[in-house]
């Protein structure tokens, strides 16, 4: 392998673990680093010129291959931009960046004749975006699904085995460092949403804009809901997923009820686990560290290697030549889709009160196919309905229609039930 120079934007948790990394290999030269705060004490030496101006690394025309970790969309945006018009190679774990602005980014790359390579993007340390582009290629995806945010996953875990609340499990996420300072991104699903808008793109070859993606978060599950899920036979997951539809594509950010039997609700902890559903391959799942200083490098790194090692080919070029499309993928009506649900109501405490909820949901056509009367709270009672798989329009319709009667004191939670065989109508 030549020697190849690199540069780097951002020296936190991921940029950290680069600079571990690259030491390892004396063919790439890590030149130069940005940082937002030179007077920060850092757990690593780079070894190179650090500075607080990150357009001295992308004006360096030595540098062919642009690291960037800095996150978030501005200014990491126009600096990969940048980046790409004087023709380096970019490496990036920024999902954000790509979802918002992956057409035009890939475009321009084509343009130019520059790679963008992305597999920390999604599940960090899991080396799921090669499996897709390169393991997977002569198969047609129908489906790529899965736990994809390894703080949300450690709250819910956190929640199911301990018993704890939403806010305890999101304090400790926040003590360990799995969450963020503001969470935001993380629990109300925006860092899920990205993440489907990149699969979206590798296996159907167009991104999804995040704001056309229906997203729900985790902060409206509680330990009852918990506790109805696992006497059911389910864990609550928040399950990303992206699905071929016959005319376009499903994609969808949801907590959802995941049978015990079934693969996704052993993964536990900050791990993601991810399920493809290929034409020829079948179904196949993937699980490890979504998130992590020395995993998320693992990713970035093995991303330089891998350019590195093609850059002096003849036809590098044509041989990293993304499929991926200059448009926005267009997608199915989220009412449209369809799953059985997990429906809780607090209820007043009187009789009748289930042959109306009956007649509701009959009336929306949501067949019901269990509902149970569960501990007398406050003086109500707490309702739990298990539907056959219905279109999420009738359900939302029907909890509508309950909410203007005066047997409900609250909605309580709606969730669907995970299942391989959701999808949209017609689809
Ligand atoms: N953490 C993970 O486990 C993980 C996993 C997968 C993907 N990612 C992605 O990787 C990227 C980096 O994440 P991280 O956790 O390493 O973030 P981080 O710890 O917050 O580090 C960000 C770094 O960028 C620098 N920076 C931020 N704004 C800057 C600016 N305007 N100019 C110069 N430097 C700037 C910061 O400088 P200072 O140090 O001076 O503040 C810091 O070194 C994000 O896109 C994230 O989504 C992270």
């Amino acid at each position: 392998m030549a020697r190849v120079v690199v540069g780097m934007l951002g020296l936190g948790t991921v940029g950290t673990g680069v600079v571990k990394l690259l030491s390892n290999h004396k063919h790439l030269t890590l030149k130069r680093v940005a940082v937002r705060d030179l007077g920060k004490e850092r757990t690593v030496d780079p070894g190179c010129h650090v500075t607080d101006n990150p357009e001295e690394v992308v004006n360096d025309p030595e540098i062919e291959v642009l690291i960037e970790v800095m996150g978030g969309e501005k200014p990491a945006l126009d600096l990969i931009v940048k980046a790409i018009e004087s023709r380096k190679h970019v490496v990036t774990a920024n999902k954000e960046v790509l979802a918002k602005h992956g057409p035009d980014l890939f475009k321009l790359a084509r343009e130019k004749e520059v790679a963008i390579f992305f597999e920390a993007s999604v599940a960090g340390g899991v080396p799921l975006i090669s499996t897709i582009q390169k393991g997977l290629e002569a198969n047609q995806i129908a489906s790529i699904l899965g736990i994809l945010n390894g703080t949300t996953n450690f709250i819910l875990s956190q929640m199911e085995e301990k018993g704890e609340s939403f806010e305890a499990a999101l304090a400790k996420a926040q003590a360990l460092g799995f969450a963020e300072a503001d969470p935001t991104s993380d629990v109300e699903g925006f860092d899920v949403a990205y993440k489907v808008s990149i699969l979206a793109a590798l296996a159907f070859g167009n991104f999804v804009k995040p704001d056309n993606i229906f997203r729900r978060g985790i902060t409206h599950i509680n330990s009852v809901d918990l506790e109805h899920a696992r006497e059911f036979g389910y864990r609550i997951k928040l399950i990303g997923r992206a699905d071929r539809q016959k005319d376009n594509v499903a994609v969808r950010v949801e907590p959802c009820l995941v049978p015990i039997s079934h693969p996704l609700a052993s993964v536990s902890g900050s791990n993601n686990g991810i399920v493809v559903n290929g034409h020829a391959v079948g179904e196949l799942m993937m699980v490890g560290p979504g998130a992590g200083e020395l995993p998320t490098a693992s990713a970035v790194v093995g991303d330089v290697i891998n350019l590195a090692t093609a850059l002096r080919l003849q036809d590098f070029a044509s041989y990293f030549h993304s499929a991926i499309g200059a448009k926005w993928q267009e997608v199915t009506s989220a009412d449209q889709w369809i799953s059985p649900y997990y429906l809780r109501l607090e209820v007043e405490d009187h009789p009748g009160v289930i042959g109306k909820i009956g007649s509701i949901f009959g009336a929306n056509q949501v067949s019901i196919q269990s509902i149970i009367q569960r501990g007398v709270a406050d003086q109500g009672a707490s309702v739990v309905v298990i539907t056959q798989p219905v279109e999420t329009g009738r359900i939302e319709s029907a909890i509508a229609a309950m909410k203007s009667e005066d047997f409900l004191k609250n909605t309580g939670t709606c969730l669907a039930i995970f299942s391989n065989k959701n999808g949209a109508k017609g689809g």
